[in-house]
């Protein structure tokens, strides 16, 4: 245990600060205690029995008592908030592990980060001084829930789609929003910026492509760009759970859930972030899940298909995974127009230090 004036926040925590601090994580206004831990990991839902997936806790060794108000400054040793400490408690990281990313191996980088973070939590409600501060290329895009509320309402829409994602905008996400924009009034493509795993592509190389794909290909007035300063936890179905109560929280009424969402490796089933919905009510989640099989571009349709619109034979969809692509970039190959748009496929290509061949 260390003996400190504050606690100092890494950046993931930083991370659920920033969310707790706009009300993205409402019905939260702090980090959870043991109750709330324990009911979320065993049954998906807060102690007044709201649904909630992930645990949003605060580790720390740092020493404090029950009743302290304690600084929260970030690595840089900025002041952002305090918290007021009800409890301080150890989470069993092993059951935490098992329940919510159902799996324990260490090699599954939300296992890595929950256990490299350790057990004791500082619990308690947060009063915030300062929100953490943001590369200048996001702040356009900074919007808190209620000012992306007030934008959509601004534009005259009753209906918006989610979309989270933590990588550039291919084809086949293109594919998904295009569908679900002939069903609403708006999009909000609404791109994770907090930490992810060191082989994803950065979320500032990330912005130049979003920014680039919405110049070329969609209506301007019907899309609205914003960022999620959460971090990546690769938990899969609950992560799924999570994206959408973020999402209905900044005011979106649908959200998009894909193949395989928020997974990594081979930890979970394609459609697990489907099924995981099965049991839960739209009306009591206040969102509604827009699903959507496996799409990639067809030869033989001559265009974006789905599992599910699509007869022809595997060998004739263009699908390339993300180690695959990282593989492409790294020769300095773009990769197929059929996957990513060529304006995009440039960025991604500028940015892996290669310049475009073909
Ligand atoms: S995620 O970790 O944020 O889910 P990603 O950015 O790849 O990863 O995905 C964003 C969203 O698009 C998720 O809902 C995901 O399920 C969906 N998705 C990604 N690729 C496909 C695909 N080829 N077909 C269908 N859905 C997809």
């Amino acid at each position: 245990m260390t003996m400190a004036e504050y606690i100092e926040l890494k950046p993931r925590q930083t991370s659920d600060f920033e969310l707790l601090s706009v009300g993205a994580l409402a019905p939260l206004s702090g980090f959870q205690g043991s109750e709330s831990w324990h009911s979320t990991v065993e049954n998906m839902r807060l102690p007044d029995g709201d649904i909630w997936p992930i645990p949003i806790t605060l580790a720390s060794d740092v020493k404090a008592s029950e009743g302290d108000r304690v600084e929260l400054r970030n690595e840089s040793g900025v002041l952002l908030g305090h918290i007021t400490v009800e409890e301080i408690f150890d989470r069993d990281v092993q059951k935490e592990a098992e329940l919510v990313y159902r799996t324990t191996d260490e090699a599954h980088p939300g296992v890595a980060a929950l256990i490299g973070e350790g057990s004791r939590c500082i619990a308690g409600p947060i009063e915030t001084v300062e929100l953490p501060e943001h590369a200048e290329i996001f702040q356009p895009y900074l919007y808190t829930p209620e000012q992306s509320k007030a934008a959509f309402a601004e534009r005259g829409w009753q209906t918006v789609v989610g979309f989270q994602t933590r990588n550039p905008v291919h084809r086949a996400h293109e594919y998904l929003q295009k569908c679900a924009m002939e069903l609403v009034d708006g999009l909000f493509l609404h791109p994770l910026i907090g930490e992810t795993k060191s082989d994803d592509i950065p979320a500032v190389t990330r912005m130049h492509c979003y920014e680039v794909l919405l110049k070329g290909y969609y209506p301007n007035d019907r899309v609205l760009l914003g960022i999620n300063p959460a971090a990546m936890r690769y938990a899969g179905p609950r992560e799924a759970v999570f994206h959408a109560i973020v999402r209905r929280n900044y005011g979106c009424t649908h959200f998009i859930v894909g193949r395989d969402h928020a997974g990594v490796g081979d930890y979970y089933g394609t459609y697990d972030a489907h099924r995981i919905f099965d049991d839960i009510d739209a009306g009591e989640l206040g969102i509604t899940p827009m699903f959507f099989d496996h799409a990639f571009w067809c030869n033989s349709c001559d265009g974006m298909a789905s599992t599910k619109t699509c007869p022809h034979p595997a060998d004739d969809h263009v699908f390339l995974s993300g180690t695959k692509v990282r593989e492409m970039l790294d020769r300095g190959e773009a990769p197929p127009i059929h996957f990513t748009r060529s304006e995009v496929a440039e960025i991604l290509l500028e940015a892996a230090g290669t310049k475009v061949t073909a």
